[in-house]
């Protein structure tokens, strides 16, 4: 949600600065603006609402030559997307710039103090207040560093900021609450950040900070305290990912190249952590948990979105396969309803960017009541991944298309793991059921590239349905979750309203919607729950619905039933909801890009949520 470029160095700052915003871009992408200390040790700005391209277009590249700078891109919380409230913000005397991701929540209360003081506002914003505040006590200390200190002591809420002042032209002040940051390392330059994806062009070592910490960068390099002036120390670590992870490498969106992607991106979650022989799974980061696992008397799911419906799917495998309740929350409602948590309960938060406020504040509560926390996570040292007790990565690789795909199938072979290991360590499944298991494992990415390899027929139904304006998806059991998400993926990216129902729900209501325009689309795999969901195509055949049927390669029966069919491979129903949704990104994506939307960058939506 908002990205932040700061550069320190020898360089031009501008083209590194942009260069970073167009990879942050996908985090949010309302408008753009930079802030850059040019030779003359004056502080020079230029902001635009819209994407990075237009400020690109727009700025004189000849003016803005400072080899120190800060940039954004912004997602509004406050304000509407215009120039004006674009980043960075000056403080009425121009002395103190900022760039600010995070919301300030005293803000309306630290304005009116100011403005008793004489000071006067021209955005809606809450970090054109922040800059104020700076400057405030920057004319009390004449010190930026100490003011910078003593207005964060003031805020509540969440910041990830970089700041510049006119008054000392020769650094850069970053800190963070609540809201990522890291430093990249390179040679004889310093690169702020609150993505490693603006980064990793120029080095791969970098300091995660953590909150309440703060840094101030020159030339010389940096030196780290906590915002309450205490000495801290951040080891520096090396970033695993390689630029073409995050390059489309000739697709024509993200998403396109992050679906294709997939047989690579399973492999890479379970590869190494799986015998193949015995069905064993060993999961390095929880090994000191195991314990608390297989002990639990419940396991809680706290996820948002896609990572939230992928937290339902892991519902049904531990259910099943470990014999522990599980409830799975909305991280955003769980953290307000005064939950019943204990300390043998063992909460599994699932977040792809680890940084989404509602889920890690779900976490913050469940470690206030003692239990144990863990961590299914994409983005290597985000927050969530360092705050809980212990974790696993998914390993899927940056995933830059809004609409996460990569990820939720790599969620779902991580907690496919996490319940094997489980069930293995609980002997809940006999060794043949787990070998048998482990064995249909592995083919999971030759059949997902089938899937790949004939997505045309995929595209050929989308653009059947590209003028429709709603959509129903059903499914059961394993496939519910499966509904939910294929739904999510059309709404978000193609702005067609679409709703996911356990199949047998619909006669409880929304039957009511069928007619010959509504679509809907089943989830249908030969599995014990076949039979039952073609029950509730008859229904919807009966009322002149168009059926369209994710259905298994060998169902020929199925064809009398649909009129139009995803065929998808046959495999056990753990892993169905893997192969499954992956005809329903297809659709999504074909159906989006055939209405012209911005697929990789859907309205209003921002790639990591760390605002509640
Ligand atoms: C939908 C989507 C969102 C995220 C949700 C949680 O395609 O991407 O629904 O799943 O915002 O984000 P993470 O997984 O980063 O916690």
């Amino acid at each position: 949600m908002c990205g932040i470029v700061g550069y320190i160095g020898n360089r031009n700052s501008l083209p590194i600065i942009i260069d970073g915003l167009k990879h942050l871009e996908y985090r949010g992408y309302d408008s753009a603006g930079v802030s850059i200390i040019n030779s003359d040790k004056k502080i020079y700005s230029f902001k635009k609402a819209g994407k990075v391209s237009i400020m690109d277009d727009a700025i004189d590249k000849d003016f803005y030559t400072g080899s120190i700078g800060i940039g954004h891109t912004r997602w509004a919380t406050h304000g509407v997307p215009n120039d004006i409230n674009a980043h960075p913000h000056f403080d009425m005397y121009d002395n103190i710039v900022i760039v600010h991701n995070g919301i300030i929540e005293n803000y309306k209360y630290i304005k009116t103090r100011l403005i008793e003081e004489k000071y006067t506002f021209i955005t809606d914003t809450d970090t054109e207040v922040l800059a104020n505040l700076i400057n405030y006590y920057f004319r009390k200390t004449k010190n930026f560093e100490k003011a910078v200190r003593m207005a964060l002591i003031e805020v509540e809420g969440t910041y990830g900021i970089a700041c510049l002042c006119a008054e000392e032209p020769d650094k850069i002040i970053v800190a963070r609450k609540g809201s990522p940051l890291m430093l990249g390392i390179g040679n004889g330059e310093t690169i702020v950040s609150s993505d490693a994806s603006a980064i990793i062009n120029h080095t791969k070592n970098v300091v995660y900070l953590e909150d309440g910490d703060m840094a101030v960068l020159t030339k010389q390099g940096f030196f780290l305290k906590s915002v309450e002036d205490k000495d801290i120390f951040r080891n520096t670590e090396v970033l695993d990912f390689l630029i073409d992870e995050i390059e489309k490498g000739g697709f024509d969106h993200f998403m396109l190249k992050e679906i294709c992607d997939q047989p690579e991106t399973i492999q890479n979650t379970y590869r190494g952590r799986i015998n193949f022989e015995t069905g064993v799974v060993k999961l390095g980061g929880l090994e000191h948990v195991m314990d608390k696992l297989i002990n639990a008397k419940r396991f809680i799911i706290t996820a948002c979105g896609t990572a939230w419906h992928a937290g339902l799917v892991a519902e049904y495998m531990i259910e099943q396969f470990c014999g522990i309740p599980v409830e799975v929350e909305y991280a955003s409602e769980f953290r307000y309803r005064r939950p019943i948590i204990r300390t043998d309960d063992v909460m599994i938060s699932i977040s792809q960017s680890g940084e989404t406020a509602d889920t890690l504040a779900a976490i913050r509560e469940a470690k206030k009541f003692g239990a144990t926390t863990i961590g299914v996570v994409n983005v290597i040292g985000s927050t969530i991944a360092r705050e809980v007790d212990a974790g696993t990565y998914i390993h899927a690789g940056p995933e830059i298309g809004v609409a996460s795909t990569k990820a939720f199938t790599s969620q779902l072979m991580s907690l496919a793991l996490i319940t094997l290991m489980i069930a293995g360590e609980k002997k809940t499944l006999p060794d043949k059921t787990l070998i048998e298991i482990a064995q249909e494992l592995k083919n999971i990415p030759e059949k997902i590239k089938h899937m790949i390899d004939m997505r045309e027929e995929y595209k050929k139904v989308a653009e059947v349905f590209k003028d429709t304006k709603n959509f129903l998806y059903l499914g059961r059991g394993y496939n519910f979750p499966v509904a939910l998400e294929g739904a999510l993926k059309l709404k978000e990216i193609s702005y067609i309203h679409a709703e996911g129902y356990p199949a047998a729900e619909m006669k409880h209501g929304p039957i009511a919607l069928i007619d010959e325009y509504m679509p809907v689309v089943f989830i249908a795999p030969k599995d014990r729950t076949y039979e039952k969901i073609i029950s509730n195509i008859e229904e919807v055949k009966a009322r002149k619905g168009r059926i369209i049927v994710v259905a298994s390669d060998d169902d020929e029966q199925i064809s009398s039933y649909a009129d139009h069919i995803l065929r998808v491979p046959t495999t056990l129903p753990i892993f169905a909801p893997i192969l499954n949704v992956i005809p329903l990104q297809f659709l999504s994506y074909y159906i989006a890009a055939a209405r012209g939307c911005n697929v990789d960058q859907p309205r209003n939506l921002a790639k990591s949520v760390t605002v509640e």
